[in-house]
């Protein structure tokens, strides 16, 4: 199994979508139930044995490096009031010092470039990318992806409705065995009708380091950015792409419909929380159904 111990984290993104509650905080900071998504992206990382991480900031996400930073006045309050339990909370967030890097991408020019932003960093190996709107909840998708292949590029990939190829890259396929597929090939967001297949890429990667030199090669894509997805494409004479259909429950928090949802998800699958989410829910049915 080959070592990863680097991971991109792109958080440039401006979050219009969630406008007003991303004017002043990054969308990367919206909670579901009580984490951050950057948060659920940061502990998968480090469960997967991930030791580096590498975010891709911009303007007005000081949040985020403070969100893994220490809190003096918050942790001297906790503890003049005794509470003791928050404090262990707020400092297991606290990431390892010298292994935590900000680099600021000073124009939004596309997931691409944000991860060519990373180059000096991560040197002659093997690294994830981590895209944090895309909440899997269950099993560790990056885990999965590491050890179910060993060569190559590998993307996390799930089957997507035909009329949603148009929102994600798209594999091309060669083989399909299991749970992992090989591509020939990965189109960004297809025309519906279009598209190669309905396999489409969840932001999970394990890319090989020659991805850079594709980055600072490939034409500016789709909406005008520099794709990720082009990058890896061009690599396929040379480089396998792989797809994992990983195990989880997937939500995309890049829309309102997915923050909803992963929420009650979330809430469902929380101890504390099931019950009284649960008789509320059906309350509510009730109420609508009459
Ligand atoms: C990005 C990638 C796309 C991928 C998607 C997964 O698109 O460019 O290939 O399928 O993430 O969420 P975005 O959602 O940033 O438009």
């Amino acid at each position: 199994m080959k070592k990863v111990k680097k991971a991109i984290f792109p958080v440039g993104g401006m979050g219009t979508r969630f406008l007003p509650a991303t004017k002043a905080m990054p969308k990367e900071m919206l909670p579901v139930i009580d984490k951050p998504l950057i948060q659920y992206a940061v502990e998968e990382a480090l469960d997967a044995g991930i030791e580096e991480l590498i975010f891709i900031t911009g303007r007005g996400k000081t949040a985020i490096e403070d969100h893994f930073d220490y809190s003096v006045e918050l942790e001297s309050m906790l503890a003049a009031r005794g509470n003791a339990r928050f404090i262990d909370e707020i400092n297991k967030l606290i990431l390892p010092v010298g292994r935590v890097y900000y680099v600021r991408q000073q124009k939004p020019l596309g997931l691409g470039h944000a991860v060519w932003c990373a180059r000096n960093l991560i040197g002659d190996e093997p690294f994830a990318v981590i895209l944090a709107d895309d909440l899997i909840f269950g099993q560790n998708c990056l885990k999965e992806l590491i050890s179910a292949c060993d060569n190559g590029n590998v993307v996390a990939v799930m089957r997507v409705d035909p009329e949603q190829v148009d929102k994600y890259g798209i594999l091309d396929i060669d083989a399909c065995s299991s749970n992992i597929v090989k591509a020939k090939g990965v189109v960004e967001k297809p025309k519906v009708g279009t598209a190669p297949s309905n396999v489409a890429v969840i932001g999970r990667y394990v890319l090989y380091p020659e991805v850079f030199r594709h980055l600072e090669n490939v034409n500016t894509g789709i909406n005008g950015e520099i794709q990720l997805t082009d990058a890896i494409n061009s690599m396929t004479p040379t480089t396998s792409l792989h797809g994992v259909f990983f195990s989880g429950t997937r939500f995309d928090c890049g829309t309102k419909e997915g923050m909803v949802q992963s929420t009650i998800y979330g809430a469902l699958n929380r101890k504390e929380l099931a019950d009284s989410t649960l008789s509320y829910m059906e309350s509510v049915m009730k109420t609508e159904t009459k």
